[in-house]
C-alpha cells in the first residue's frame, strides 16, 4: 500500500481540499504520460485500441459480460434508457436526494421522473416507497417502466430489496452507479448488481478521467448491442446506415488511456478510501451521525464521506476558516430544483430527502489523504460541533 500511496506529510496550516487530484496525478504521471504518448503516436482518437482494452478490463473487474465506454455518466444513463425503449408517456422512479442528472436524463428521453424518498441512514432509495411511486405514475396516466436507484456517495443501493419491490410491478432496475464504480454488495461488484448499470468517470469520481467519460455495464447481449449502436449515431459495426436514433456518445481514446493507467492502482485506492472512512468513523463516533461503515456484505467505493450534523452551515464555516474543504451534496432535493418543479412524487412530503439536504456535510476524501490529515479534519469537526 505505502509503496503505491506515498504519504505526504501534513502541517497544521496546510489546506485540505475536499478532493485533491494533484497528488494522484503526481503519483501516476509517468505511466499516464507514456500511455497518452502512445495514443498520439497511433492517432486513433475515436474508438482506438485503448477503448477496447479498457472495456475488457472494466468488464473483467466488475464481473459483467459487456462494458461499453461512453462519453459521460449522464450519456450512459440516456443511452441505457434509449436502449430499453423508454420514452414519451413512460415514468421512471428516481430518488429525490441525488445529483440533478438522475432526473434530467429521464426528461431528456421524453419520459417523466417520479421522485421517491430515501433512507435516512444509507441516503439511498427507500424500497418501501416504490409502491407509492408506481401508484402515482399510474394516477397521472403514465406507464411505469423502470426503477432507477442511485448508489449515493459510493454505497450501493439495497438492490435485493429494490428488486423485490420492482418485481411486484414487473419493472427492471437501472443502476445510476455514477458514484460507485468499484463498490461491492453480496460479493458482487457494481455493474453486476442490476441488469444495466451506468458509471461516470468524471475526474472526482472513484475512477476518474481527465475529462468526461463513462461506461454502461450489462450482461444482456441485446442491451449491449443497442448501447453500442446508440453511442455511434445508431450505426451497426462499420455500417453507414442508422439502424436506430443514436448520438455522439463514445469515450475518447485519450481518456481510456488515462483510465487504464489509473485502473492499475484502483484496488489499492479503494482500499485506502475504506481505511480513511474507518478512521473518520472511529474518531467522529460521538460527534455526528455517520454513514454506515463497510461490512462483509456491502463495501462502498467511498466517493465521498458524508456525515449528518445539526448546525451544518456553522460547522462548515468553522472548517472553512481552517482551510478544510467540505461539500454540500445535496443542498436542494430534486423536487425543488427549478427545472423539475411540478413533477410528481410517490410520497408528497419526501421528508427524508428534505431533512438530508439540511444536515449533510461531505468531508475531504481521496486515496492520497494522510492519516494525519484525516484526524485533523475529524478533530476540527469535533471542535466545531
Ligand atoms: C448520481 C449521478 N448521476 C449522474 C451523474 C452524471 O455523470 P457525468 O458528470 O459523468 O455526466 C453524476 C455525476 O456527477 C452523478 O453523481
Amino acid at each position: 500500500m505505502t509503496a503505491i500511496l506515498a504519504r505526504v506529510p501534513a502541517t497544521e496550516t496546510q489546506p485540505i481540499p475536499l478532493f485533491d487530484l494533484k497528488r494522484q496525478q503526481a503519483r501516476l504521471r509517468h505511466d499516464i504520460d507514456r500511455r497518452i504518448a502512445k495514443v498520439l503516436d497511433h492517432g486513433q482518437f475515436i474508438l482506438g485500441p485503448e477503448v477496447t482494452e479498457l472495456e475488457k478490463e472494466i468488464a473483467a473487474f466488475s464481473g459483467v459480460k459487456h462494458s461499453i465506454g461512453v462519453s459521460s455518466g449522464r450519456d450512459a444513463l440516456i443511452m441505457a434508457l434509449m436502449a430499453m425503449g423508454i420514452g414519451r408517456g413512460d415514468a421512471v422512479l428516481v430518488p429525490a436526494f441525488t445529483f440533478s442528472a438522475t432526473a434530467a436524463v429521464v426528461i431528456a428521453v421524453g419520459a417523466t421522473p417520479i421522485f421517491v424518498d430515501v433512507d435516512l441512514v444509507t441516503y439511498n432509495m427507500d424500497a418501501d416507497a416504490v409502491d407509492a411511486g408506481v401508484a402515482e405514475a399510474r394516477r397521472a396516466g403514465l406507464t411505469p417502466k423502470a426503477v432507477m436507484p442511485v448508489d449515493l456517495f459510493g454505497r450501493p443501493a439495497d438492490y435485493a430489496a429494490l428488486k423485490a419491490a420492482a418485481d411486484v410491478h414487473g419493472l427492471p432496475l437501472i443502476a445510476d452507479a455514477a458514484q460507485s464504480f468499484g463498490a461491492m454488495a453480496g460479493g458482487r461488484r457494481v455493474g453486476a448488481l442490476a441488469p444495466i448499470s451506468c458509471i461516470s468517470f468524471y475526474p472526482t469520481k472513484p475512477l476518474g478521467a481527465f475529462g468526461d467519460g463513462g461506461a454502461v455495464l450489462t450482461d444482456d447481449d441485446d442491451l449491449a448491442e443497442a448501447v453500442r449502436q446508440i453511442r455511434t449515431h445508431g450505426r451497426q459495426g462499420d455500417g453507414d446506415e442508422a439502424m436506430r436514433i443514436g448520438m455522439t456518445g463514445r469515450l475518447d481514446t485519450i481518456q481510456a488511456a488515462i483510465l487504464l493507467a489509473k485502473l492499475q492502482v484502483f484496488k489499492a485506492e479503494l482500499h485506502r478510501r475504506a481505511e480513511i472512512a474507518a478512521l473518520y468513523d472511529a474518531r467522529l463516533d460521538e460527534a455526528c451521525e455517520l454513514p454506515p461503515i463497510d461490512d462483509d456484505d456491502v463495501r462502498s467505493a467511498w466517493a465521498l464521506y458524508t456525515v449528518r450534523v445539526k448546525n451544518r452551515d456553522r460547522i462548515r464555516a468553522a472548517l472553512g476558516e481552517r482551510q478544510i474543504g467540505t461539500g454540500l451534496f445535496y443542498r436542494v432535493p430534486l423536487h425543488r430544483h427549478p427545472a423539475f418543479r411540478g413533477l410528481l412524487s410517490g410520497n408528497e412530503k419526501l421528508a427524508v430527502a428534505e431533512r438530508l439536504c439540511d444536515e449533510v456535510l461531505s468531508l475531504p476524501m481521496g486515496p492520497d489523504l494522510t492519516d494525519e490529515e484525516v484526524l485533523q479534519v475529524a478533530d476540527a469537526v469535533i471542535e466545531a460541533v
